[in-house]
Protein backbone atom coordinates (compact mmCIF):
# COMPACT_ATOMS: atom_id res chain seq x y z
CA UNK A 1 0.00 0.00 0.00
CA UNK A 2 1.06 3.72 -1.40
CA UNK A 3 2.77 6.08 1.69
CA UNK A 4 0.37 8.84 2.04
CA UNK A 5 0.86 12.27 2.90
CA UNK A 6 -1.53 13.94 5.36
CA UNK A 7 -1.67 17.67 7.04
CA UNK A 8 -3.53 17.38 10.23
CA UNK A 9 -4.55 20.23 12.78
CA UNK A 10 -1.92 20.09 15.16
CA UNK A 11 -3.37 23.05 16.75
CA UNK A 12 -5.97 25.76 16.84
CA UNK A 13 -5.85 29.35 15.79
CA UNK A 14 -5.65 31.94 18.30
CA UNK A 15 -7.34 34.96 16.16
CA UNK A 16 -6.15 34.57 12.95
CA UNK A 17 -5.12 31.02 11.65
CA UNK A 18 -1.65 30.64 10.32
CA UNK A 19 0.17 28.22 8.51
CA UNK A 20 1.98 26.73 12.13
CA UNK A 21 -1.86 25.40 13.08
CA UNK A 22 -1.05 22.24 10.51
CA UNK A 23 1.07 20.01 10.37
CA UNK A 24 2.49 17.51 7.77
CA UNK A 25 3.09 13.77 8.27
CA UNK A 26 3.78 10.64 6.56
CA UNK A 27 1.44 7.46 6.90
CA UNK A 28 1.10 4.20 5.12
CA UNK A 29 -1.91 3.56 3.92
CA UNK A 30 -3.83 0.42 5.76
CA UNK A 31 -5.16 -2.48 3.85
CA UNK A 32 -8.52 -2.52 2.98
CA UNK A 33 -11.55 -4.44 4.39
CA UNK A 34 -14.40 -5.48 3.01
CA UNK A 35 -16.50 -2.81 1.28
CA UNK A 36 -13.93 -0.11 1.47
CA UNK A 37 -12.32 1.65 -1.57
CA UNK A 38 -9.00 3.61 -1.96
CA UNK A 39 -9.13 6.53 -3.72
CA UNK A 40 -6.06 8.51 -5.14
CA UNK A 41 -6.84 12.02 -4.81
CA UNK A 42 -6.38 14.41 -7.53
CA UNK A 43 -7.72 17.87 -6.20
CA UNK A 44 -8.36 19.09 -2.65
CA UNK A 45 -10.93 21.60 -2.45
CA UNK A 46 -10.36 24.55 -0.21
CA UNK A 47 -13.48 25.87 1.52
CA UNK A 48 -14.24 28.96 3.47
CA UNK A 49 -16.01 26.52 6.12
CA UNK A 50 -13.11 24.93 7.03
CA UNK A 51 -11.77 28.56 9.01
CA UNK A 52 -15.01 27.73 11.31
CA UNK A 53 -14.14 24.31 11.52
CA UNK A 54 -10.52 25.16 13.17
CA UNK A 55 -11.90 26.58 16.30
CA UNK A 56 -13.76 25.14 19.24
CA UNK A 57 -16.46 26.93 19.32
CA UNK A 58 -20.25 26.28 19.23
CA UNK A 59 -21.49 25.84 15.46
CA UNK A 60 -23.83 24.04 12.95
CA UNK A 61 -21.11 21.49 12.37
CA UNK A 62 -18.74 19.45 14.49
CA UNK A 63 -15.66 21.18 14.81
CA UNK A 64 -12.28 20.02 13.89
CA UNK A 65 -10.52 17.43 16.10
CA UNK A 66 -7.15 18.12 16.58
CA UNK A 67 -4.52 15.68 15.53
CA UNK A 68 -6.84 14.29 12.65
CA UNK A 69 -6.76 14.75 9.19
CA UNK A 70 -8.34 18.54 8.47
CA UNK A 71 -11.79 17.63 6.35
CA UNK A 72 -11.98 18.60 2.62
CA UNK A 73 -13.84 17.81 -0.04
CA UNK A 74 -11.47 15.58 -2.52
CA UNK A 75 -11.83 14.76 -6.31
CA UNK A 76 -9.54 11.48 -7.57
CA UNK A 77 -9.48 7.83 -9.24
CA UNK A 78 -10.12 4.15 -7.40
CA UNK A 79 -7.09 2.79 -7.18
CA UNK A 80 -7.95 -0.93 -5.56
CA UNK A 81 -11.58 -1.53 -4.49
CA UNK A 82 -13.14 -4.03 -2.45
CA UNK A 83 -16.42 -3.03 -3.21
CA UNK A 84 -18.80 -4.27 -5.98
CA UNK A 85 -20.05 -0.76 -7.70
CA UNK A 86 -16.35 0.68 -7.24
CA UNK A 87 -13.72 -0.44 -10.19
CA UNK A 88 -10.24 0.60 -10.22
CA UNK A 89 -10.08 4.05 -12.67
CA UNK A 90 -13.78 5.15 -11.68
CA UNK A 91 -13.22 8.69 -11.52
CA UNK A 92 -15.15 9.89 -7.56
CA UNK A 93 -16.12 12.76 -5.30
CA UNK A 94 -16.11 12.63 -1.81
CA UNK A 95 -14.86 14.02 1.83
CA UNK A 96 -11.32 12.56 1.53
CA UNK A 97 -9.54 15.37 3.73
CA UNK A 98 -6.31 17.33 3.30
CA UNK A 99 -4.45 14.15 1.85
CA UNK A 100 -2.63 12.46 -0.95
CA UNK A 101 -5.47 9.05 0.01
CA UNK A 102 -8.32 8.15 1.74
CA UNK A 103 -9.96 4.61 2.38
CA UNK A 104 -13.40 5.52 2.22
CA UNK A 105 -16.07 2.69 3.71
CA UNK A 106 -18.14 2.83 0.18
CA UNK A 107 -21.31 1.63 2.26
CA UNK A 108 -21.98 4.52 3.80
CA UNK A 109 -24.71 6.53 1.79
CA UNK A 110 -23.30 9.37 0.34
CA UNK A 111 -19.66 8.39 1.01
CA UNK A 112 -18.46 8.61 -2.44
CA UNK A 113 -19.94 9.47 -5.77
CA UNK A 114 -18.98 8.14 -9.19
CA UNK A 115 -18.56 11.69 -12.12
CA UNK A 116 -18.53 11.69 -15.03
CA UNK A 117 -16.35 13.77 -16.83
CA UNK A 118 -17.04 13.65 -20.67
CA UNK A 119 -18.35 17.26 -20.52
CA UNK A 120 -17.29 18.39 -17.38
CA UNK A 121 -13.50 18.46 -16.02
CA UNK A 122 -13.08 16.78 -12.90
CA UNK A 123 -11.70 19.76 -10.66
CA UNK A 124 -15.17 21.60 -11.16
CA UNK A 125 -17.17 18.37 -9.47
CA UNK A 126 -15.43 20.85 -6.49
CA UNK A 127 -17.05 24.04 -7.68
CA UNK A 128 -19.53 24.74 -10.14
CA UNK A 129 -20.68 21.47 -10.24
CA UNK A 130 -20.02 20.62 -6.83
CA UNK A 131 -20.81 21.70 -3.57
CA UNK A 132 -20.26 25.69 -3.68
CA UNK A 133 -22.12 25.54 -7.21
CA UNK A 134 -25.30 23.84 -5.71
CA UNK A 135 -24.99 26.63 -2.70
CA UNK A 136 -25.37 29.53 -5.19
CA UNK A 137 -28.44 27.65 -6.77
CA UNK A 138 -30.27 26.77 -3.34
CA UNK A 139 -29.79 30.54 -2.50
CA UNK A 140 -30.87 31.77 -5.62
CA UNK A 141 -33.88 29.89 -6.32
CA UNK A 142 -35.46 28.40 -2.39
CA UNK A 143 -34.66 31.75 -0.87
CA UNK A 144 -34.39 34.27 -3.31
CA UNK A 145 -36.89 33.19 -5.64
CA UNK A 146 -36.30 36.12 -8.02
CA UNK A 147 -38.58 37.14 -10.90
CA UNK A 148 -37.32 37.89 -14.43
CA UNK A 149 -36.24 41.40 -14.74
CA UNK A 150 -35.59 41.90 -11.03
CA UNK A 151 -32.56 42.56 -9.54
CA UNK A 152 -30.27 40.14 -7.17
CA UNK A 153 -26.75 41.35 -6.22
CA UNK A 154 -24.03 38.69 -5.00
CA UNK A 155 -20.62 39.72 -2.30
CA UNK A 156 -17.50 37.22 -3.31
CA UNK A 157 -18.87 37.24 -6.69
CA UNK A 158 -16.03 35.86 -8.74
CA UNK A 159 -15.62 33.19 -6.37
CA UNK A 160 -16.71 29.53 -6.61
CA UNK A 161 -19.86 30.37 -5.13
CA UNK A 162 -20.29 33.49 -7.07
CA UNK A 163 -19.48 32.86 -10.20
CA UNK A 164 -22.26 30.19 -10.32
CA UNK A 165 -24.93 32.39 -9.31
CA UNK A 166 -24.01 34.84 -11.70
CA UNK A 167 -24.74 32.29 -14.72
CA UNK A 168 -28.05 31.00 -12.69
CA UNK A 169 -29.53 34.36 -11.90
CA UNK A 170 -28.90 35.43 -15.42
CA UNK A 171 -30.63 32.49 -16.96
CA UNK A 172 -33.58 33.94 -14.91
CA UNK A 173 -34.12 36.89 -16.98
CA UNK A 174 -32.51 38.94 -13.64
CA UNK A 175 -30.08 42.42 -13.70
CA UNK A 176 -27.06 40.86 -12.07
CA UNK A 177 -24.50 42.70 -10.13
CA UNK A 178 -21.92 41.71 -8.22
CA UNK A 179 -19.25 42.68 -5.20
CA UNK A 180 -15.82 42.07 -5.53
CA UNK A 181 -12.34 42.39 -4.48
CA UNK A 182 -10.13 44.81 -7.28
CA UNK A 183 -10.53 45.79 -10.44
CA UNK A 184 -9.42 42.34 -12.43
CA UNK A 185 -12.18 40.53 -10.52
CA UNK A 186 -14.37 43.06 -11.10
CA UNK A 187 -13.76 43.26 -15.57
CA UNK A 188 -13.38 39.45 -15.04
CA UNK A 189 -17.20 39.39 -13.55
CA UNK A 190 -18.75 41.64 -16.37
CA UNK A 191 -16.73 40.31 -19.68
CA UNK A 192 -16.44 36.17 -18.81
CA UNK A 193 -18.93 35.25 -16.37
CA UNK A 194 -21.57 37.92 -17.48
CA UNK A 195 -22.69 40.31 -14.24
CA UNK A 196 -24.40 43.36 -15.74
CA UNK A 197 -21.94 45.06 -13.62
CA UNK A 198 -19.56 44.50 -10.76
CA UNK A 199 -18.27 46.73 -8.13
CA UNK A 200 -14.99 46.96 -6.49
CA UNK A 201 -15.81 47.40 -2.33
CA UNK A 202 -12.40 47.86 -1.70
CA UNK A 203 -12.33 51.66 -3.28
CA UNK A 204 -15.18 52.47 -0.95
CA UNK A 205 -14.32 54.04 2.65
CA UNK A 206 -17.56 53.47 4.07
CA UNK A 207 -20.70 51.90 3.74
CA UNK A 208 -22.14 54.95 2.56
CA UNK A 209 -19.95 55.63 -0.40
CA UNK A 210 -20.23 51.74 -1.73
CA UNK A 211 -24.00 52.28 -0.76
CA UNK A 212 -24.23 55.22 -3.33
CA UNK A 213 -22.16 53.34 -5.96
CA UNK A 214 -25.19 50.22 -5.57
CA UNK A 215 -27.67 53.30 -5.98
CA UNK A 216 -25.96 53.39 -9.82
CA UNK A 217 -25.42 49.65 -10.65
CA UNK A 218 -28.93 48.80 -9.46
CA UNK A 219 -31.12 51.70 -10.58
CA UNK A 220 -34.26 50.02 -9.40
CA UNK A 221 -32.81 48.79 -6.16
CA UNK A 222 -32.43 45.31 -5.18
CA UNK A 223 -34.81 43.04 -4.80
CA UNK A 224 -32.39 39.80 -3.99
CA UNK A 225 -29.15 39.66 -2.39
CA UNK A 226 -26.94 36.49 -1.60
CA UNK A 227 -24.70 37.28 1.06
CA UNK A 228 -21.10 35.88 1.89
CA UNK A 229 -19.18 38.26 3.50
CA UNK A 230 -20.94 40.43 6.02
CA UNK A 231 -19.57 43.79 7.49
CA UNK A 232 -19.89 46.93 5.92
CA UNK A 233 -21.03 45.19 2.66
CA UNK A 234 -24.10 43.89 3.97
CA UNK A 235 -24.58 47.43 5.55
CA UNK A 236 -24.01 49.28 2.25
CA UNK A 237 -26.79 46.75 0.51
CA UNK A 238 -29.14 47.08 3.51
CA UNK A 239 -29.73 50.60 2.28
CA UNK A 240 -30.33 49.95 -0.96
CA UNK A 241 -32.73 46.98 -0.22
CA UNK A 242 -36.22 46.96 -2.31
CA UNK A 243 -39.91 46.65 0.35
CA UNK A 244 -40.28 42.97 0.54
CA UNK A 245 -37.04 42.48 -0.32
CA UNK A 246 -35.27 38.29 0.26
CA UNK A 247 -31.69 37.78 2.13
CA UNK A 248 -30.12 34.67 1.93
CA UNK A 249 -27.57 34.51 4.38
CA UNK A 250 -24.54 31.61 2.95
CA UNK A 251 -21.58 33.47 4.20
CA UNK A 252 -19.90 35.67 6.72
CA UNK A 253 -16.03 35.53 5.44
CA UNK A 254 -15.33 38.96 6.71
CA UNK A 255 -15.64 38.26 10.47
CA UNK A 256 -14.32 33.95 10.22
CA UNK A 257 -10.61 34.97 10.90
CA UNK A 258 -11.42 37.24 14.47
CA UNK A 259 -14.28 39.02 15.76
CA UNK A 260 -18.24 38.55 14.79
CA UNK A 261 -18.90 41.58 12.71
CA UNK A 262 -21.87 44.15 14.08
CA UNK A 263 -24.56 44.93 11.89
CA UNK A 264 -24.83 48.76 11.62
CA UNK A 265 -28.83 49.78 10.97
CA UNK A 266 -30.98 46.38 11.52
CA UNK A 267 -34.13 48.70 11.86
CA UNK A 268 -34.20 48.36 7.81
CA UNK A 269 -35.08 44.97 7.97
CA UNK A 270 -38.39 46.03 9.92
CA UNK A 271 -38.63 49.22 7.29
CA UNK A 272 -37.93 47.13 4.42
CA UNK A 273 -39.77 44.02 5.56
CA UNK A 274 -37.28 42.03 4.81
CA UNK A 275 -37.12 38.11 4.77
CA UNK A 276 -33.54 36.98 5.97
CA UNK A 277 -32.90 33.49 5.72
CA UNK A 278 -29.45 31.41 6.41
CA UNK A 279 -28.75 28.15 5.11
CA UNK A 280 -26.27 25.27 5.02
CA UNK A 281 -26.11 23.33 1.84
CA UNK A 282 -25.57 20.14 3.48
CA UNK A 283 -28.79 20.11 5.06
CA UNK A 284 -30.59 20.39 1.87
CA UNK A 285 -29.68 16.74 -0.17
CA UNK A 286 -32.56 16.74 -1.72
CA UNK A 287 -32.14 19.99 -4.28
CA UNK A 288 -28.35 18.60 -5.09
CA UNK A 289 -29.71 16.59 -8.53
CA UNK A 290 -31.79 19.28 -9.52
CA UNK A 291 -29.06 21.98 -8.90
CA UNK A 292 -26.51 19.50 -10.27
CA UNK A 293 -28.36 18.85 -13.61
CA UNK A 294 -28.79 22.64 -14.12
CA UNK A 295 -25.43 23.00 -13.35
CA UNK A 296 -23.75 20.56 -15.65
CA UNK A 297 -25.57 22.04 -18.37
CA UNK A 298 -24.70 25.45 -18.01
CA UNK A 299 -20.98 24.43 -17.63
CA UNK A 300 -21.71 22.13 -21.15
CA UNK A 301 -23.19 24.91 -22.66
CA UNK A 302 -20.27 27.34 -22.08
CA UNK A 303 -22.65 29.59 -20.43
CA UNK A 304 -20.74 28.62 -16.81
CA UNK A 305 -16.93 29.10 -17.36
CA UNK A 306 -16.13 29.43 -13.81
CA UNK A 307 -12.28 29.94 -12.68
CA UNK A 308 -9.87 28.12 -10.97
CA UNK A 309 -6.81 28.88 -8.77
CA UNK A 310 -4.71 26.03 -7.99
CA UNK A 311 -1.79 25.29 -5.54
CA UNK A 312 0.63 22.34 -6.32
CA UNK A 313 1.22 19.91 -4.17
CA UNK A 314 -0.33 19.46 -0.27
CA UNK A 315 2.58 21.16 1.42
CA UNK A 316 0.89 24.48 -0.06
CA UNK A 317 -2.53 23.43 1.17
CA UNK A 318 -1.96 25.87 4.79
CA UNK A 319 -0.76 28.80 2.59
CA UNK A 320 -3.37 28.53 -0.45
CA UNK A 321 -5.77 28.53 2.61
CA UNK A 322 -4.61 31.76 4.17
CA UNK A 323 -4.75 33.34 0.58
CA UNK A 324 -8.46 32.29 0.20
CA UNK A 325 -9.19 33.82 3.47
CA UNK A 326 -7.45 36.96 2.09
CA UNK A 327 -8.98 37.39 -1.37
CA UNK A 328 -5.77 36.47 -2.77
CA UNK A 329 -8.19 33.75 -5.01
CA UNK A 330 -9.10 34.19 -8.32
CA UNK A 331 -12.34 31.55 -8.38
CA UNK A 332 -12.30 28.30 -6.80
CA UNK A 333 -9.19 27.66 -4.82
CA UNK A 334 -8.12 24.06 -5.10
CA UNK A 335 -5.11 21.96 -4.55
CA UNK A 336 -3.46 19.53 -7.40
CA UNK A 337 -2.58 16.58 -5.64
CA UNK A 338 -1.11 14.44 -8.66
N1 LIG B 1 -24.01 28.16 3.74
C1 LIG B 1 -23.39 27.19 3.07
O1 LIG B 1 -23.82 26.05 3.04
C2 LIG B 1 -22.14 27.54 2.31
C3 LIG B 1 -21.57 26.63 1.40
C4 LIG B 1 -20.45 27.05 0.65
C5 LIG B 1 -19.92 28.31 0.85
N2 LIG B 1 -20.48 29.13 1.77
C6 LIG B 1 -19.98 30.52 1.95
O2 LIG B 1 -20.00 31.16 0.69
C7 LIG B 1 -18.99 32.17 0.65
C8 LIG B 1 -18.18 32.02 -0.61
O3 LIG B 1 -17.52 30.76 -0.58
P1 LIG B 1 -16.63 30.31 -1.81
O4 LIG B 1 -16.26 28.90 -1.58
O5 LIG B 1 -17.29 30.68 -3.08
O6 LIG B 1 -15.31 31.17 -1.61
P2 LIG B 1 -14.65 32.15 -2.68
O7 LIG B 1 -15.63 33.23 -2.97
O8 LIG B 1 -14.15 31.34 -3.81
O9 LIG B 1 -13.43 32.72 -1.88
C9 LIG B 1 -13.59 33.55 -0.78
C10 LIG B 1 -13.68 35.03 -1.23
O10 LIG B 1 -14.22 35.78 -0.16
C11 LIG B 1 -13.74 37.09 -0.26
N3 LIG B 1 -13.17 37.50 1.03
C12 LIG B 1 -12.27 36.88 1.76
N4 LIG B 1 -12.00 37.58 2.86
C13 LIG B 1 -12.76 38.66 2.82
C14 LIG B 1 -12.94 39.76 3.66
N5 LIG B 1 -12.25 39.89 4.82
N6 LIG B 1 -13.79 40.73 3.28
C15 LIG B 1 -14.47 40.62 2.13
N7 LIG B 1 -14.35 39.57 1.29
C16 LIG B 1 -13.50 38.61 1.64
C17 LIG B 1 -12.65 37.13 -1.33
O11 LIG B 1 -13.21 37.66 -2.51
P3 LIG B 1 -13.00 39.21 -2.88
O12 LIG B 1 -11.55 39.35 -3.23
O13 LIG B 1 -13.91 39.42 -4.00
O14 LIG B 1 -13.34 39.97 -1.64
C18 LIG B 1 -12.35 35.65 -1.50
O15 LIG B 1 -11.85 35.40 -2.78
C19 LIG B 1 -18.22 32.04 1.96
O16 LIG B 1 -18.70 32.97 2.87
C20 LIG B 1 -18.55 30.63 2.41
O17 LIG B 1 -18.42 30.48 3.80
C21 LIG B 1 -21.57 28.77 2.50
Amino acid sequence: MPANQQILLDNRPQGEATVDNFKLVTTDTPALADGQVLVRHHYLSLDPYMRGRMNDSKSYAASQPLGEVMIGGTVGEVVESKHPKFQHGDMVVGMGGWQEYSVVDANQPGALRKVDTTHVPLSYYLGAVGMPGVTAWYGLVKIINPKAGETVVISAATGAVGSAFGALAKARGCRVVGIAGGPDKCQYAVDELGFDACIDYKQYKDMYFLAKALKEACPNGIDGYFENVGGMILDAVLLRMNAFGRIAVCGMIAGYDGQPLPLANPALILINRLKIEGFIVSEHMEVWPEALTELGTLVATGKLRPRETVAQCLASAPEAFMGLLKGRNFGKQLVKLI
